[in-house]
């Protein structure tokens, strides 16, 4: 297995009920090392280009009102296999069918606003860190 970087948020939904700490405990525990982390406001441009992917999708008004609703916290995440280590802390995309345990299982209230968000692929990972992130942001 090689050591990867993942990106990940902490959505409105964490910020908005002072959740930032528990989360990144869960985060920590599961041996991933938070080696960047922003807290910002997403602008509805920012929010539009992060998820491109979806903007023909019924969801997607709703999304970036949400994403833009309240602070989030970006962060880039190390360890071993981390773009699949972290989609298994996080649980499934709608809390209902997340593992207990799960991030989103233990705090989030539904598929909409379900608290952090984490690169799907490797390649995404990339595109994403380097969204918000430059090189000297992050300290391994
Ligand atoms: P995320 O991993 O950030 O990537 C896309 C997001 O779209 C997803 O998490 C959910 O928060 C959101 N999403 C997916 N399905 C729905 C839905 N049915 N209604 C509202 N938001 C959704």
């Amino acid at each position: 297995m090689a050591t990867e970087r993942t990106f990940s948020i902490l959505k409105p939904d964490a910020t908005k009920r002072n959740l930032t700490g528990a989360v990144n405990a869960v985060i920590e525990k599961a041996g991933l090392r938070i080696v960047g982390q922003r807290r910002i406001q997403m602008s509805r441009a920012q929010a539009e280009k992060f998820y491109e992917i979806h903007k023909e999708r019924p969801f997607f008004g709703e999304l970036v009102e949400f994403m833009t609703s309240g602070p989030v916290v970006v962060q880039v995440l190390e360890g071993e296999n981390a773009v699949a280590k972290y989609r298994e802390v996080m649980g499934a995309t709608n809390p209902a069918n997340a593992d207990e345990g799960t991030i989103r299982k233990t705090f989030s209230e539904s598929v909409g606003e379900n608290t952090v968000h984490g690169s799907d692929s490797l390649d995404n990972a990339k595109a994403e860190i380097a969204q918000f992130f430059q090189d000297s942001d992050i300290a391994g």
